[in-house]
């Protein structure tokens, strides 16, 4: 298996191209199937998520071709059958995208329950009464949901609380129904914006986007277009806490600010200097990191998924500070391995207290999940020594080439192959 060795201390510095966000795209590719003509994806990130979206629109039939990593032309019309193979789907969050999907094409789809990072239950109970609302009935045989409706009709959707997944499931099953959906309540991500642009410059009939109240209005007929995906904010961010946990000064191209504002404001109270351009970031730290506290909350808000990487620099910030993530049952399971390299925090059901140290040390360390992963990273990054990460599958769905990006601003990190001990016993 592989591994990411990394000889901490170095400050980083140099310039950084962001990729195109793994949450837009995975949503996106996949909602290709919506449309009645061939269509070009450009920006798209070159990670395992999307890789796996690909194949599965391959195995349902439709042609795929990657005119360079980050291009991909798809032609989605000699898809017939709305399942999704079983091995594929389980293999990540977004699979429950096919869902909704499909309904909207087929009026019908066969799902097997969806995988993906591993942060506790979660249902998609909000897509279901998305879909009920719209006209489907739903069940489960086997693990794999099969959802079917004789017509969709558009109706109000209210969800019950933000879900980003459930916002975007609820626009792809609509979007070519009858009538007028309106969706209360909405996630308002960038990502959510991405998708309804992306199907707007269709044809489809999408107003609201961004906000909480989101109004589709059904359409016959989505075109075929060329279709550059968004900048991804996470990846943007983590490359923001690395800088800053490194003592480094990074230039970070190919964003868009506003996107980032949270985490910019966040990084500014702990006395991370962050300058704003058009499309690129600069964040440098020479000083003493300050303490803050911070709660996880939808978009516009301090996003979960940097939840993980801002406390991997609170480790070694002064004094105390207090980290609250309630939006998933368990989003600290990176916790125990941050630990191991002499970072002092304790959880209490979804808070974590951490207590700044001098410094972290090098340890052999396993990402837990993708966000889990991005902290190690950081951790190993701005520790004394060498770190180990194992497990780096997680990380290498969400980032592409993370390791020859970070090589590029100075850090000394390798990707190696280290055969496991039980394929030696086998004599693997
Ligand atoms: C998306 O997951 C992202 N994944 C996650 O990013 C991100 O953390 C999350 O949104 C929140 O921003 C993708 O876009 C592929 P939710 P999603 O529906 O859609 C519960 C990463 O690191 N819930 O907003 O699954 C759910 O269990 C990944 O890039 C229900 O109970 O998130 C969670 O506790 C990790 N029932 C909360 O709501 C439902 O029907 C928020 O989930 C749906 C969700």
């Amino acid at each position: 298996m592989f591994k990411y060795i990394i000889n901490g201390g170095k400050p980083l510095s140099g310039e950084v191209n962001i990729s195109g966000a793994k949450n837009a795209a995975v949503a996106i590719v996949a909602a290709t199937i919506l449309c009645d003509e061939p269509c070009i994806l450009e920006n798209v990130p070159d990670i395992s998520d999307t890789a796996i979206c690909s194949k599965i629109l391959k195995e349902m039939g439709a042609e795929v071709k990657y005119t360079n990593k980050n291009t991909m032309y798809v032609d989605p019309r000699n898809i017939r059958n709305p399942v999704v193979p079983d091995e594929l789907a389980r293999t990540m969050r977004a699979s429950s995208y096919f869902l909704g999907i499909l309904l909207g094409r087929f009026h019908e789809a066969f799902v097997a329950m969806p995988g993906g990072c591993d942060l506790g239950d979660r249902p998609i109970d909000q897509h279901i009464k998305a879909f009920n609302a719209l006209g489907a009935k739903d069940e489960i045989v086997n693990g794999t949901v099969h959802v079917k409706a004789d017509d969709l009709i558009g109706n109000q959707i209210y969800f019950d609380f933000i879900t980003v997944g459930g916002t975007i499931n609820a626009m792809f099953a609509s979007v070519k129904s009858k009538g007028l959906t309106i969706i209360e309540n909405a996630a308002k991500e960038p990502h959510i914006v991405d998708v309804a642009n992306f199907l707007n410059s269709m044809g489809a009939d999408i107003r609201g986007a961004g906000t909480d109240v989101i109004k589709v209005r059904g359409v016959d007929y989505l075109k075929g277009i060329t279709y550059g995906i968004i900048p991804d904010q996470i990846e943007a961010g983590t490359y923001m806490v690395a800088a800053a946990a490194t003592k480094g000064n990074v230039l970070i191209k190919n964003v868009i600010p506003k996107h980032l504002e949270s985490i910019t404001a966040n990084l500014r109270k702990m006395g991370v200097t962050v300058e704003e351009f058009d499309e690129s970031v600069r964040v440098s730290a020479d000083g003493p990191l300050m303490k803050t506290n911070v709660k996880t909350m939808p978009h516009p808000g301090f996003p979960t998924d940097m939840q993980p990487q801002l406390s991997a620099l609170l480790t070694i910030a002064d004094g105390t500070s207090i980290v609250t993530d309630d939006i998933f049952d368990n989003r600290f399971r990176y916790v125990g391995e941050l630990r191991k390299m002499g970072a002092d925090i304790t959880v209490k059901d979804k808070v974590a207290i951490i207590q700044g140290v001098e410094k972290l040390k090098g340890a052999p360390v396993k990402a837990t999940d993708l966000r889990a992963g991005a902290a190690l990273i950081i951790a190993g990054l701005s520790a004394d020594g060498v770190t180990e990460i194992g497990d780096i599958y997680h990380i290498e769905r969400g980032y592409e080439c993370v390791d020859e990006k970070l090589v590029e601003l100075g850090a000394d990190i390798k990707r190696v192959y280290i055969q496991s001990k039980d394929s030696i016993a086998m004599g693997g």
